[in-house]
């Protein structure tokens, strides 16, 4: 498999498809593949003529220093696992020289309102820099179709609105939560936790999963405090936030209301290590 380093690379092995109008579908991560990606790269490589893969990890989107340099990363294992899928698959692997020049900064972006919300409350600039490194590979890949997952929610909605605001000739798709055998959503970041905090972190979607059976029982409150209490006491889990949110703006409810689609989101710190999931609620 040969691996893209640079967008002239890259943009040279997709002449072909491009000349010929053949689709091109994208899938963009950050590499630590596991099968939560591998969902992605299967449905593009069915809807799609060929699937470009990037993996670049995007220091804009990391508030943290120190999260951007314990980001798991395993750059081998990721184009093995690519290569074992024997589908039509370019990997574009940019150095951050090649993405942002010298100027690793965002660009200056409004959603909507949707970046302020959960994630973008608690990781101040996180979806402008996502913006910013999907504007630019967009426009370096140009593919008909772009697949993300529903693991981060937040992050799809945001993703269809820059595809929008920057009038971007591409159809996004979302595709379904894969999930561990103990219900924990996967992740590259579940490659840091210990063994108890694994084990420990099924209560994330134990603990979404009674909320989404109960919902139509009990009122938006309750149901905080259930998830609240769930938390309580917990050594090896910390709550940041809960909330039950309205899936097209984003907007927390306090009361439900007919006609509305409402899905519940979470964040949870394991030692340093933090984890999202959600699940629908009706
Ligand atoms: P990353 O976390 O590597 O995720 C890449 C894609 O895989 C995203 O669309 C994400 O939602 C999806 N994904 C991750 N875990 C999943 C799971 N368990 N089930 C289904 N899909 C899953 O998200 C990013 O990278 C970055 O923000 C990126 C979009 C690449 C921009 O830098």
């Amino acid at each position: 498999m040969i691996i893209h380093n640079t967008s002239d690379s890259i943009q040279r092995a997709l002449l072909p498809f491009f000349k010929k109008n053949k689709s091109i579908g994208f899938v963009p991560t950050m590499g630590a593949l596991h099968m939560g990606h591998i969902s992605l790269v299967e449905k593009a490589s069915i809807e799609n003529d060929c699937v470009v893969v990037s993996i670049f990890v995007n220091p804009t989107q990391f508030n943290n220093s120190q999260d951007l340099e314990k980001y798991p990363r395993s750059f081998k294992d990721d184009v093995k696992i690519l290569e074992d899928l024997k589908s039509n698959i370019f990997v574009f692997a940019p150095e951050v020289s090649n993405i942002y020049a010298n100027k690793i900064i965002s660009k200056k972006y409004r959603f909507s309102g949707l970046e302020n919300k959960m994630e973008g409350k608690h990781r101040k600039g996180h979806f402008e820099g996502v913006g910013t490194v999907l504007n630019i590979l967009f426009r370096i890949v140009k593919p008909n179709k772009a697949y993300f997952g529903e693991k981060d929610f937040q992050q799809l909605q945001v993703v269809k609105k820059l595809v929008e605001i920057e009038k971007l000739p591409v159809t996004i798709f979302g595709c379904s939560i894969i999930r561990e055998e103990n219900g924990l959503a996967m992740s590259s970041r579940n490659k840091l936790l210990t063994k108890i905090q694994f084990n420990e972190a099924s209560l994330i979607y134990k603990t979404l999963s009674e909320v989404q059976q109960k919902f139509n029982v009990y009122s938006i409150s309750k149901l905080n405090n259930i998830v609240k209490e769930r938390f309580k006491n917990r050594n090896l889990l910390k709550l940041e936030y809960f909330e039950i949110a309205n899936i097209k703006t984003l907007k927390t409810v306090k009361r439900k209301r007919n006609n509305n689609t409402y899905r519940a989101f979470i964040a949870v710190f394991l030692g340093k290590v933090r984890l999202i999931d959600n699940i629908m609620l009706n």
